[in-house]
């Protein structure tokens, strides 16, 4: 239709974060017979069902003040126990509608249309979508097992370069998997305190970590930084609870934002949250099955692919979080280009390319570990295997899998 009698033209925002062809495939494998290794989504059979209907009983009789308006920057329970938790002061803790609130408000409250912000690339889909929105113009870094290669960033800065953020995820990047090592970390904050930029470090696969150490928190680095925090990746995502916490300088701004764009976050929600996390043993309990449980499913993931692929498949046993990232070992690869005929083979991962900076990552696949059943994975890995490596044309069904996949119109 015409623009000039269309009731809706998108403004310029829209323009910059519009849907990809790989989203719209995806949502296609919600069907039976698809095994999904594509959506991010955690373990539903986890979800602490029992403890927040539980919870939501006790809250309503105890105190009908969950239900109704309360303050912007959340209610003061919550904030003080968020602000123990970091070791910085209530004030500077704001309660958000999930991690990805934080990052767009952060978004929105530095940056001005064009200014650089530096991230991993590949990077997380909803911080790249967030950022574009706010106006900001990104900056492809590279990254490796030792997450964000810092000294790349250097010699940007050295080059001129003025980032007014740089992103970067803690532990277990999405979707590479990789922690940022304790080294990388010191040398960041030393160049945010240098060149006088922000630093917004997103954080929500610590918890889930079944081997090796945890990098330092940048915050305990630098006062540069604004820590982003998610209670999705260890109660459940459909609560949408996350927060962050701000440089003094910087509260007010997010404060009046988070007002003009939701009053505040759900108060019944942040009364789940934090009766969930302050019941004396739940989360400590709650936390280490998760990591049980991950950790065998990454491991049931890994050894199913290595038999699959043999050396066809270069990736690496996660020591935490969700994913694999993985590299086809066949010159001119394309994962986007097989992944119809995987999804027809009966099994879907996300192409390198959704995860897009500047690079295309075109012989790069993330699968997830986190939501199929274990003889799932492993038939997974067999489908893949047979889609990449013998060209399996697909067309046929696979009604063996046990469980219809999750709905993955959301893959982040
Ligand atoms: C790196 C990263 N940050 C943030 C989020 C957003 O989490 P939420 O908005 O549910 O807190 C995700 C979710 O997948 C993620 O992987």
């Amino acid at each position: 239709m015409d623009q000039s009698t269309s009731a809706f033209a998108p403004s310029r925002a829209v323009g910059r974060i519009s849907s990809s062809a790989i989203r719209e495939l995806l949502a296609l494998v919600d069907r039976p017979g698809v095994i999904s290794l594509a959506g991010g989504l955690p373990s539903a059979r986890h979800f602490p069902v029992s403890e927040t209907r539980r919870a939501v009983d006790d809250l309503v009789r105890r105190d009908p003040g969950v239900l109704q308006y309360s303050s912007t920057e959340g209610i003061p329970a919550l904030r003080e126990w968020i602000a123990t938790r970091h070791q910085v002061r209530p004030e500077q803790v704001i309660v958000t509608h999930g991690s990805q609130q934080a990052l767009d408000l952060v978004a929105r409250v530095t940056l001005d249309e064009g200014d650089p912000v530096a991230l991993a690339d590949p990077g997380y889909i909803g911080a790249i979508q967030a950022f574009r929105l706010a106006g900001g113009s990104l900056v492809a870094l590279p990254t490796d097992d030792d997450g964000l290669r810092i000294e790349a960033l250097e010699e940007r800065l050295h080059a001129g370069l003025r980032p007014r953020l740089v992103y970067v995820v803690l532990n277990f990047h999405n979707p590479t998997g990789a922690t940022l090592s304790a080294s990388r970390a010191r040398h960041l904050a030393q160049l945010a305190d240098r060149f006088g930029f922000l630093i917004v470090e997103d954080d929500p696969y610590a918890e889930i970590r079944f081997s090796g150490n945890p990098s330092p928190s940048l915050a305990s680095l630098s006062d540069r930084v604004v820590s982003v925090r998610t209670i999705s990746k260890v109660l459940f995502p459909g609560l949408r609870l996350g927060w962050m916490v701000v440089p003094d300088s910087m509260f007010r701004s997010v404060a009046l934002v988070k007002q003009a764009v939701d009053l505040h976050t759900a108060t019944l929600a942040q009364g789940v949250a934090l009766h969930l996390l302050t019941r004396p043993g739940f989360m400590s309990d709650h936390v280490r099955v998760l990591q049980g449980y991950y950790g065998d499913q990454a491991r049931v993931l890994c050894s199913a692919l290595a038999t699959e692929f043999g050396d066809q498949l270069e990736f690496a046993l996660p020591d935490g979080g969700m994913f694999v990232w993985a590299r086809v070992r066949r010159p001119g690869v394309d994962t986007e280009a097989l992944l119809p005929r995987a999804i027809d083979g009966g099994v879907a991962f996300v192409p390198g390319s959704a995860f897009t900076v500047t690079e295309p990552h075109r012989a790069y696949l993330r699968l997830s570990f986190a939501a199929a059943p274990p003889e799932d994975l492993a038939e997974g890995a067999r489908r893949l295997a047979r889609t990449v490596l013998d060209g399996h044309r697909g067309g046929r069904r696979h009604p063996g899998c046990r469980a219809a996949p999750p709905p993955v119109d959301r893959y982040n």
